[in-house]
């Protein structure tokens, strides 16, 4: 019965994600595909396709932002970057207090470690740069930094 169960989820995730890939060729797509190519030495994975809304944070409190993604600690960094060539992002809670903090879970954000809404259009970029990706892909990887992808992606 439980085993029927997690077929049944791990066939929706996939029916799922194939949807998603279909969705990502239509031609109005074309132009969010790797844009960032040029510019990106290395790519990181996605945390989460959406911010970290925090509260509470302490003002003037040193932090480190994530920014490999990998970390379980999201959005901050646990030190599982190791070995990737990412670094976390030292950062400064601002000294005025702000009722909600909006972290980028993304990774791709332009100004981090703040949310700029740079998930909004990167399911399909990051689908199309991982499909174009030159590097080889394999379990004893832990993130391709050709292109963002993890082995269980
Ligand atoms: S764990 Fe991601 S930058 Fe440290
Ligand atoms: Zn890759």
């Amino acid at each position: 019965m439980a085993s029927n169960n997690s077929n049944e989820m791990s066939k929706t995730k996939e029916a799922a994600s194939s949807e998603l890939v279909e969705k990502c060729r239509e031609p109005s797509n074309d132009k969010a595909k790797n844009d960032d190519k040029t510019t990106r030495k290395l790519f990181p994975t996605v945390a989460m396709y959406g911010p970290y809304n925090l509260k509470d944070l302490e003002p003037g409190k040193k932090m480190k932002w994530c920014t490999c993604g990998l970390s379980k600690k999201q959005p901050w960094c646990d030190g599982a970057h190791k070995g990737t060539g990412f670094k976390s992002l030292k950062w400064k809670v601002p000294e005025t207090p702000q009722r909600l903090y909006s972290i980028c879970g993304c990774k791709y954000t332009g100004s981090p470690p703040w949310c700029d809404g740079s998930h909004n259009d990167l399911p399909c970029k990051f689908i199309a740069q991982i499909e174009s990706c030159g590097q080889i892909h394999s379990d004893n990887v832990k993130l391709c930094t050709g292109c963002g992808w993890v082995p269980d992606w």
